[in-house]
């Protein structure tokens, strides 16, 4: 495949790089910023909110939201986004799904804006079981926006950002692989030993739906920011 891994000695060090290739691309007239949520972005949009760069005339569209939750609740990527990004660098517009909408509503909206928009640049994490956006091993390689149940991993894994496991959403909608695939090009970062095993199945294993990420080896523009310890198996 043409993956091409960038190893850095931490994840500050990864937001760096991951910066300097937004940077590139805003160079290259990139209009559509496909944006993610999770700890593993944070350090880039610190780079992005010191930096001098300017976005007032593009457009952000994010993977996947919460169901059930509205966009002003603390844990939304709602929240997240413009904590982490949008409150000190405005967009022209941002897209993320409503959590409130009704599925059938919600996903043709999304699809819809993804259509209109298509992404020049798409950030991604990557869980431990290697689902990108929301999309769960399993998950078809030719979905786009959809209603996910989250696996009972995911959910261990991410009720840390809320007061207890019981409050963690069971659902949510994400942009599918379809959706992911479509951009021009790709960022997946990953940090820490708890990633290593899903970095390496990702780019060295089989092509396979039960492990998302592994799409990206057909992608022919994607660069993987990792660790030395996501990087530990590769
Ligand atoms: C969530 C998000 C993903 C993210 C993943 C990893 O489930 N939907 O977009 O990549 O978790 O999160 P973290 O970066 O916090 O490890």
């Amino acid at each position: 495949s043409d993956i091409r891994i960038e190893v850095v000695k931490n994840k500050k060090e990864g937001g760096k790089v991951a910066y300097r290739l937004i940077k590139e691309a805003l160079e290259e007239d990139a209009e559509v910023f496909g944006l993610a949520t999770g700890s593993t972005p944070e350090t880039l949009y610190k780079e992005l909110r010191e930096s001098d760069l300017d976005f007032s005339d593009k457009i952000a569209v994010n993977l996947d939201e919460y169901i059930g939750l509205a966009s002003d609740h603390p844990q939304s990527y709602h929240s997240f986004m413009q904590e982490h990004l949008f409150d000190s660098k405005p967009f022209k517009a941002t897209y993320i799904p409503d959590g409130t909408a009704k599925e059938e509503v919600e996903v043709e909206r999304y699809d819809k804006i993804l259509e209109e928009h298509p992404i020049d640049v798409q950030i991604l994490g990557i869980g431990t079981n290697a689902h990108i956006g929301f999309n769960e091993p399993g998950t078809p390689f030719g979905t786009k926006t959809h209603k996910v149940k989250l696996t009972e991993d995911t959910i261990q894994a991410n009720k840390r950002n809320f007061d207890s496991e019981d409050e963690v959403p069971g659902h949510a909608y994400s942009m599918g692989i379809a959706s992911i695939m479509a951009a021009k090009k790709i960022i997946l970062m990953a940090y820490g030993e708890n990633k290593a095993e899903a970095i390496d199945k990702a780019v060295n294993g089989p092509v396979t739906e039960d492990v998302p990420a592994s799409i990206l080896q057909n992608h022919p523009d994607v660069v993987i920011v990792v660790d030395e310890e996501a990087a530990s198996r590769l």
